[in-house]
């Protein structure tokens, strides 16, 4: 997927090279400040090239954010392992590089993605070494807590053949689609699965046994897709469990998908029950870790959605969504929480409980401007039609986001058609369908940040997109109501801090 993001033409205005003090990386953040467009409080690199999560974990009380990072420019070649640390997952302090491409090697062409291991106390990640036409996997361990220096393993890589009959995809690229790594241990046996695709079948988590981490043995697929419907290769394969059953989502180049069911600790099976999409918008590649107080946290890349060149010349590419605290209900209904610590950021508040709008009518919020807000309302779905919240807008109305709630049609649709008066970025429609609480409640959680926002519908589904509005006066929000009275039960809305 990553070949879509090619280098722009000219100069990159970014210092290209390998900050090594924190001072160095506050200097490049200010070299490309961006601030129509950078986000205040998602995480973004330094400068240049993002995309996914890798090695998350808490570790001796701190968060670690590794990310796929090119230090090299915005577009994705020479990927490295940013790193980031937080002790609130809300304020993040840019760490050095923790994993570098050697000169020669498995890992060569870049470090790509994986996750991180606890082996017996010593934080060690697994990762996909990328060379020439192969994809590796490979360890590495870290030399002390801070999880700043990493020593690769003189085994790598790991994997050296997988049976001939598993027939695995070929592609012009690749001699074989076989990436990202999801390890978890049993009984003293450590397992994992690796993204992959099956010729003719569909994408694929294939399963691997060890008993030492560095040794693989091959199983069998945990879970084989249909191609027609999840794509012939899954990247980034992950396995949650939780009490109630277990979700396997898989990044297939365009979606994340994910399957709730029944993993089996006796034969390593699992049985999906019902399937869905993570995300409606462009998050992707995500990944998960239990922290400390049990919670399982979610991070994904939220890929740009602008040109190429727009990206060269801002001289940084990619944002982290926010963490997302992901449970499973005991019907197997998977929900999304934000975790308290966001609450921090939040300054000014405006309640609007009550406000009512009429049919065809909207309702300027005047002294709600920004672009880094938080936004939170209920509705009763009863007897409401379709209204909205626009985002976003400037004074004359000519850049505005609009988040269209239709309740009858129960779906959310963010309409991007206004978003910005820039020709380089995607301007389409992104929708997702929602579901209503029992008491026939709709409740909306919105999270601005300047280029990124995200959408949670009834804690149940999730859209986040991007947006590039070109002018400084748009920050103006509204709301309105088409074709019924809408009556919010309540309204809050927060301006966020950086
Ligand atoms: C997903 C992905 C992974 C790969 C990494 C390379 O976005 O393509 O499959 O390991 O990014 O940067």
């Amino acid at each position: 997927n990553c070949a879509s993001y090619a280098a722009g033409e000219g100069e990159t205005p970014a210092v290209a090279g390998r900050p090594k003090g924190r001072a160095e990386f506050e200097e490049l953040r200010e070299t490309v400040a961006d601030p129509n467009h950078r986000p205040a409080y998602h995480f973004t690199p330094p400068a240049n090239w993002l995309n996914d999560p890798n090695g998350l974990v808490q570790w001796d009380g701190r968060y670690h954010l590794f990310y796929q990072y090119n230090p090299a420019g915005p577009f994705h070649d020479t990927i490295h392992w940013g790193h980031a640390v937080s002790d609130d997952l809300v304020s993040w302090t840019d760490e050095p590089i923790a994993l570098f491409p050697d000169q020669e090697g498995p890992d060569e062409t870049g470090v790509w993605s994986g996750c991180f291991v606890d082996d017996d106390g010593t934080p060690t990640v697994m990762y996909t070494g990328g060379a020439g036409k192969d994809q590796l996997p490979c360890l590495a361990r870290a030399d002390d807590d801070s999880l700043r220096e990493w020593t690769k393993a003189p085994e790598n890589p790991l994997v050296q053949s997988i049976p001939d009959d598993v027939g695995i995809l070929q592609t012009a690229d690749w001699d074989r689609e076989f990436r990202d790594h999801c390890v978890w241990r049993e009984d003293g046996t450590w397992y994992q699965i690796i993204g992959s695709g099956i010729d003719g079948e569909g994408g694929a988590a294939l399963l691997f046994e060890s008993e030492d981490l560095l040794e693989w043995e091959y199983r069998h697929p945990l879970l084989t897709g249909d191609w027609r419907a999840t794509g012939p290769m899954w990247e980034c394969p992950e396995l949650l469990r939780f009490e109630d059953g277990a979700i396997l989502h898989v990044s297939d180049y365009s979606k994340v998908a994910y399957f709730a069911g029944e993993y089996d600790e006796s034969t390593h099976r699992f049985e999906p029950e019902t399937e869905g999409l993570l995300d409606h918008g462009v998050f992707y590649a995500p990944q998960s870790f239990v922290d400390d107080d049990g919670r399982t946290l979610m991070f994904g890349w939220l890929k740009e959605d602008r040109d190429g060149a727009s990206q060269w010349d801002a001289g940084w590419s990619g944002a982290m969504s926010l963490p997302r605290v992901v449970s499973l209900t005991e019907d197997g209904t998977l929900q999304y929480a934000l975790p308290d610590e966001l609450q921090t950021l939040r300054t000014d508040h405006h309640s609007f409980a009550g406000l009512s709008v009429s049919p065809g009518d909207s309702t300027t919020l005047s002294d709600v401007e920004g672009d880094a807000l938080e936004v939170k309302l209920t509705v009763d779905a009863a007897n409401t039609g379709e209204f909205g919240v626009v985002l976003r807008e400037t004074p004359d109305g000519e850049e505005r986001t609009v988040v269209r709630c239709n309740v009858r049609r129960r779906s959310v649709v963010v309409d991007r058609s206004q978003s910005s008066k820039s020709d380089a970025v995607n301007d389409g429609a992104q929708s997702m369908p929602i579901t209503l609480d029992e008491d026939g409640t709709l409740s909306l959680h919105l999270y601005l940040d300047r280029s990124v926002l995200e959408v949670f519908a009834n804690d149940a589904q999730a859209l986040a997109t991007r947006i590039y509005p070109t002018r400084a006066d748009s920050t103006g929000v509204s709301v309105y109501a088409t074709d019924t009275d809408v009556s919010f039960e309540t309204l809050d809305i927060w301006h966020l801090d950086s």
